[in-house]
Formats: C-alpha cells, structure tokens, sequence
C-alpha cells in the first residue's frame, strides 16, 4: 500500500529521462538520433512512449506506465 512506480529513466541502457531533456534542450535530436547517441529506444523499447510524453510535456519522472504505440 502506498507504494508509487517512479520511472525515470532507459533501464536498457541506463539513460535518465533528465539527462536526456537536458541533452534535446541543447540540442534537439530526431528519434534515430537519440538511438544512435543514447541507445534509448534500441532495445526492448519501452522508453519510447516516455521520452514522446517528454518531448510534450517536459515531464522526466512518471508515475503510471505508458504503453508504446504501434504505428
Ligand atoms: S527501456 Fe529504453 S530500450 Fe529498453
């Protein structure tokens, strides 16, 4: 009970979402960019749907799971 998920960051490879904003901030990267340099998005992929709401909103802590949309 009580008990919150927090996720912040690329567990595959072990990028937060914070350092990564702070990364786009200086310099905006496309998705293939981001995957080349960070490697985010390149595994199992889960990190994406967080990094687009990141892209949106700012936001670099979540606390509800977001699913990946195919498309
Ligand atoms: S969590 Fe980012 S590729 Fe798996």
């Amino acid at each position: 009970m009580g008990s919150r998920i927090e996720i912040d960051r690329c567990v595959c490879y072990d990028v937060r979402f914070s350092d990564l904003k702070r990364a786009l901030d200086e310099r905006p990267r496309t998705n293939e960019e981001i995957r080349a340099e960070f490697g985010c998005m390149d595994c199992c992929g889960m990190c994406r749907p967080y990094i687009e709401r990141m892209r949106e909103t700012g936001e670099t802590v979540f606390h509800q799971i977001l699913i990946p949309q195919d498309a």
